[in-house]
Order: C-alpha cells, then sequence, then structure tokens
C-alpha cells in the first residue's frame, strides 16, 4: 500500500530531497538580482549541462532569457533566512543584494558575481529556452563549477564529506547527513 502526499500549489511539497540556491543575474541597469531556485537538475553528457526551472512571473525568468547568463550559488545553513527573503520578495521592488548583506566577488566566465558567503557556486550559459505553460525551462551549459579551498580535495575533487549544503524537501530544510559506503558510485 502506497499514500498520495500533496504536492502544493507551486509543487513545492514535489521537491523531494533538492539542494537550495540562490541564483544570480544582472538587471537591466547593471546591478544584480537574486531569488532562491530549488529547481535545478544536473544533466548527464558533453558538454556538462543542467536545466533550471523558474516560473514565468519571477523576474529571475525575465533577467535569464535576457542575459543569457547566472550563477548559482549554494546555499549553507548560515543562509537560510537570506534563502527565505530572497524566495518571497520580487527583485523589481527590492535590492536583495542589500537587503541580505551579499557580498559579490567577480566570476570567472560570466557577468553576474558568485556569491561570497556561498561555499560552491556554477557559472551558466544559457543554450536552450523552453516554455511550458507557466514555467520557463533554462537548458544551460555548465561553464565551471568552482569551491571554496577548504572544500577542494587538491586534484580537481570535492572533500564530499565537508559539503555544507542545505537541503530542500516537502516543504522543509535539512542539513547533509553523513556520507554512507565507502566506494565510489
Ligand atoms: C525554498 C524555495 C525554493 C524556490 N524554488 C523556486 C524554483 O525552483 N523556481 C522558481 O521559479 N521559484 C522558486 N522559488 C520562488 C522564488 O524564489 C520567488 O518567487 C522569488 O521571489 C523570485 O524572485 P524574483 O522575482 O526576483 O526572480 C522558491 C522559493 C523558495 C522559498
Amino acid at each position: 500500500m502506497r499514500v498520495p502526499v500533496d504536492l502544493g500549489v507551486f509543487g513545492e511539497y514535489l521537491h523531494y530531497g533538492m539542494p537550495l540556491t540562490l541564483v544570480t543575474v544582472m538587471k537591466e541597469d547593471g546591478s544584480v538580482n537574486v531569488a532562491t531556485i530549488a529547481s535545478i537538475t544536473p544533466l548527464p553528457g558533453e558538454p556538462s549541462r543542467l536545466v533550471m526551472g523558474v516560473l514565468v512571473d519571477n523576474y529571475t525568468a525575465r533577467l535569464v532569457e535576457t542575459e543569457r547568463e547566472f550563477v548559482v550559488n549554494f546555499v549553507t545553513p548560515e543562509l537560510r533566512s537570506a534563502a527565505r527573503a530572497c524566495g518571497s520578495i520580487s527583485g523589481v521592488t527590492t535590492d536583495k543584494m542589500a537587503l541580505c548583506g551579499f557580498h559579490p566577488i567577480p566570476a570567472r566566465h560570466v557577468r553576474p558575481p558568485l556569491l561570497d558567503e556561498s561555499p560552491m557556486n556554477i557559472e551558466c550559459r544559457v543554450e536552450h529556452v523552453i516554455k511550458v505553460d507557466d514555467l520557463v525551462l533554462f537548458v544551460s551549459k555548465i561553464l565551471v563549477l568552482e569551491v571554496v579551498p577548504e572544500l577542494s580535495n587538491g586534484r580537481g575533487g570535492v572533500l564530499v564529506e565537508k559539503l555544507p549544503t542545505l537541503y530542500y524537501a516537502f516543504g522543509r530544510t535539512f542539513a547533509r547527513g553523513p556520507i554512507v559506503g565507502d566506494d565510489v558510485f
């Protein structure tokens, strides 16, 4: 027997354990917008890509479609309240970078900055824009995935056991648990 689960009006209870992220994108006036996005999935194949789902009414959808570049900044437990603010306020009316006191640092390949407060970041360039009802899917090339030195193993890998990423599941947030298994899948 199985019990069906209520998925919420915006599918907010469909997220069954995704990393929470803060996506930065340039605004028309050269300042930066930041919004909380959980619907990001890496895709298999070469080059490395990810797909990001943004509701069409969000300012971020319009900005990413125009700018074609964005940065995914992974959220830590310390950034939880900022993620709540950036996930409920529109960048049309509010400077969320200032509101949250974020410190931008230059990206390697794109105009929008990394957030210094976030220890893992992905610089992306949009390749395909797919519109489905009230949703915009951005299939994007990953230009680089970067981590702070404390998360690097020094050989191009990530110290997974130290990842401080915050996850979003069924409307709640949780921290990464212990590694299970010694082998690499
Ligand atoms: C935990 C959480 C996850 C969210 N995930 C997404 C998402 O994946 N896609 C989306 O379009 N909006 C998502 N949102 C909602 C946007 O962050 C929110 O509508 C925000 O105000 C948009 O800002 P903007 O108008 O400046 O783009 C999420 C909000 C929260 C709190």
